[in-house]
């Protein structure tokens, strides 16, 4: 099959290594399916992670296939597996560990898979595991919040209009609480159309506490000293949410966490309820040929809004 692999870290600025070449059809694992892919995507990050380079015994798995997040058909169902069809549609995530699905065949856990809602795509398919999981995981499981049960809770969003913030305005916007996304001047249209009530520019001195009010929920994907400043903005008891780094400062009387998002096939059932009833809708920035592999992962780098799709 065609496949794009890697098999030298230059890191994640630099994925010149990714090359479009022949590899090895999937051996699938106990539990497995095969899936043709039609549509994957990607954090750019993935580079840097020890799970492209290693396999979970610490050995060197070179080369590599990225991309977790997939979108395609079940093509296979190996021997013991159950809960899928052939020809069934099915998205969801691939282990950090194994090959990823910037190829035209995955090897992928039935249990991280759900089947796609009719109202959406193979491309938005793609673009939602990751960040939808991501952003339910950051809102509920970590948060707090409880969906539907979130009003009169404030929640703000650093980095509102990209891939991951894009889904917490939403997903944070229909459970019901008051959204202010923060970004570049050039997102707000972007969070806004997502159900953000507020806007406030980081490029201008935004983190200054007297714009918020009295916020229970920060959840922050930017990081750096966005994320430093971020526990000056919860009120007292209330939760910082980060994904880029443990938060260096805890909320007075509150919560600090970061966590790595995992794999759920409830929450990614849940995720595809709500993309049927079209409550939510992944952003899809830019979609590439798989030949294309490495333009995308530079193009996501340079700062295209939303997720980075590849057309397999
Ligand atoms: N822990 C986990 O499980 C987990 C899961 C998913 C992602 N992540 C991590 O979370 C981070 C975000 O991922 P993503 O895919 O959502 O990235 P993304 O699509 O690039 O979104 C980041 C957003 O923040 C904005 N931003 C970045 N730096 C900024 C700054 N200094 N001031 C104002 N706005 C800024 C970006 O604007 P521009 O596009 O204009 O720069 C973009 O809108 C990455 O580090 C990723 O590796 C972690």
């Amino acid at each position: 099959m065609r496949a794009v692999r890697i098999q030298e870290n230059r890191g994640a600025d630099n994925p010149d290594a990714l090359v479009l070449e022949e590899a090895p059809y999937p051996q699938a694992a106990t539990g497995d399916v095969i899936v043709r892919v039609r549509a994957a995507s990607f954090v750019p990050d993935e580079l840097d992670w020890p799970g492209t380079w290693t396999d979970r015994a610490g050995r060197d798995r070179t080369p590599s296939i990225p991309a977790h997040e997939v979108a395609g058909i079940v093509s296979e169902i190996p021997y013991g597996t159950t809960g899928f069809e052939v020809g069934d549609r099915v998205f969801g995530l691939t282990d950090w560990h194994r090959d990823g699905a910037a190829a035209e065949f995955v090897a992928v856990e039935a249990r991280n898979l759900a089947p796609i809602p009719e109202a959406i795509g193979f491309r938005e398919a793609a673009a939602l595991p990751l960040a939808g999981l991501t952003a339910w995981q950051g809102l509920f499981r970590h948060g707090g919040l409880t969906y539907g049960e979130a009003s009169g809770r404030t929640v703000v969003v650093h980095g509102g209009a990209g891939g991951t913030g894009s889904l917490v305005v939403q997903l944070a916007h229909a459970a019901g609480a008051r959204v202010i996304a923060t970004g570049r001047t050039a997102g707000e249209e972007t969070a806004r159309g997502h159900g953000a009530d507020d806007y406030v520019t980081l490029e201008s001195g935004g983190l200054d506490e007297t714009r918020f009010g009295p916020v229970d929920l920060v959840f922050d994907t930017v990081g750096g000293e966005v994320l430093a400043r971020s526990a000056a903005l919860v009120r007292p008891g209330g939760t910082l949410v980060s994904i880029t780094a443990p938060p260096p400062v805890t909320p007075v009387d509150g919560r600090a966490v970061f966590f790595i998002v995992e794999p759920d096939r409830h929450e990614l059932l849940e995720l595809a309820r709500l993309a049927e009833q079209g409550v939510l809708r992944p952003h899809v920035g830019a979609a590439y040929p798989l030949a294309e592999a490495r333009t995308a992962f530079l193009a996501k780098r340079r700062g295209i809004p939303g997720k980075v799709v590849l057309d397999v």
